[in-house]
């Protein structure tokens, strides 16, 4: 496929920042949208916009077969064995505090234990770290090896008969660090313990399939992938349906109330109260339509080499350290120095039109991990450029010389 015409489906691409045409590598903190995204959400409102699941009408039926088969097309997308399994949320951060609050609270009882990783968004720490501390548990963060992945001594040595929950990320928001979540699913589930996987970064990237996993929970955003933001996914393996209550009361979940006791749907409704994001519903399905029409194949492929070319380059600059593997890696590279502070940096590149993410990427354990306060992060898509990486570690390269300067020469 020709990346001339992927990068017209992204008019954003062609905007200009301070002056400077814009090279976007923010990406593991949001994706841009397509135009035919774009133009799904405002002609949903334009010509569709009504509630779903409540009226007779036309409209409200039109807008319930589209939330509906977006359901369909998602349980499709992370290969889940049937919409049901599958609940729409705001986001991986709502996902996660909905598995919280909806199945772990009722396991959180006596001395129980909660293993999550140095690896994890603050999305999946810390609504496990609010659980541990208000029901008297334990939370357990499996470290870092030398290497930059998880320690799997440690895991193996941590899920006990205790452990209610492994809570882990499959792609790191800091280094990229690709996590085996099969063997690591495998691992827990010899040991009678559920997992959570947060696949809000691998799911641009990664084929995903929760069947071939055996996940037990899986949860994703869709800003990240080419969608709205305000939009996400939760999966739920069906047999832990029995095992759910819903924590957020309203319309839409229930089809009964009698002698003053609701009678609650069932999944996906049992976990959806109130009016959903339904234009951004509509949206994140021409995102996951777009992603299947240029492949997932063709966005491994381009990311994986626009990556591995940018590590390589970042590698390279004198006094930068790359955080984490080298390979086997996401879309993103974090580097930190003694030369500059990612603040100053990012600021610096942001006027020379380079958009990357400064600070712990609300990821303070990986940094901490690492030894290290915050750091700077470059997160390529496949509709970056090899010319653009080139631009912007040569962007970057000014920008250490010139804080170079300004701290006295620290290099
Ligand atoms: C690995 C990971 N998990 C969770 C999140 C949180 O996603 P959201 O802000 O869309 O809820 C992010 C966002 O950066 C992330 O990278």
């Amino acid at each position: 496929m020709d990346i001339c015409s992927v990068r017209q489906d992204f008019p954003i691409l062609d905007r200009t920042v301070n002056g400077r045409k814009l090279i976007y590598l923010d990406n593991a903190a949001t994706t841009q949208m397509p135009s035919q995204v774009l133009s799904a959400y405002s002609q949903h409102y334009f010509s569709d916009n009504a509630n779903v699941h409540r009226g007779v009408h036309t409209l409200s039926d039109i807008s319930t077969e589209k939330l509906e088969s977006a359901r369909a097309a998602a349980a499709l997308f992370i290969g889940a064995p049937s919409p049901e399994c599958v609940v729409f949320t705001s986001g991986t951060t709502d996902s996660v505090n909905t598995v919280a609050r909806a199945w772990a609270e009722n396991k959180a009882t006596g001395d129980f234990s909660v293993v999550t990783t140095a690896m994890e968004h603050h999305s999946n720490y810390l609504p496990w770290l609010d659980l541990c501390r208000r029901r008297g548990g334990k939370l357990i963060e499996i470290p870092l090896g030398p290497d930059g992945r998880l320690d799997i001594d440690a895991l193996k040595d941590n899920l006990t008969p205790k452990t209610i929950l492994f809570a882990v990320t499959y792609v790191s928001n800091v280094t990229g660090s690709v996590n085996d979540v099969k063997k690591l699913i495998d691992l827990a589930h010899s040991k009678g313990v559920p997992v959570l996987i947060d696949a809000a970064q691998a799911a641009r990237e990664f084929p995903i399939s929760v069947s071939e996993l055996d996940a037990d929970f899986l949860c994703l955003s869709a800003h990240k992938m080419l969608g709205p933001s305000g939009v996400g996914l939760l999966y739920i393996a069906e047999r832990h349906f029995k095992e759910l209550a819903p924590f957020r009361l309203g319309g839409g979940m229930i089809s009964d109330i009698r002698d003053g006791t609701p009678v609650y749907e069932e999944m996906p409704h049992l976990l959806e109260a109130g009016t959903p994001n339904i234009g951004g519903i509509v949206a994140f399905h021409e995102a996951i339509r777009y992603i299947e029409g240029v492949s997932r194949g063709y966005i491994t492929e381009r990311e994986t080499m626009l990556t591995s070319r940018l590590r390589e380059m970042l590698s390279q600059l004198q006094g930068v350290r790359v955080l984490g593997p080298t390979d086997n890696v996401g879309s993103c590279v974090s580097v930190v120095s003694n030369r500059f502070h990612p603040y100053d940096a990012a600021v610096l590149l942001d006027k020379l039109g380079v958009a990357v993410r400064s600070g712990t990427h609300c990821s303070i354990p990986c940094h901490r991990a690492f030894g290290v306060e915050g750091s700077l992060r470059f997160s390529p898509a496949f509709y970056n450029t090899e010319e653009e990486i080139d631009t912007a570690v040569d962007a970057f390269d000014r920008v250490l010389h010139i804080l170079g300067r300004a701290s006295g020469g620290l290099s």
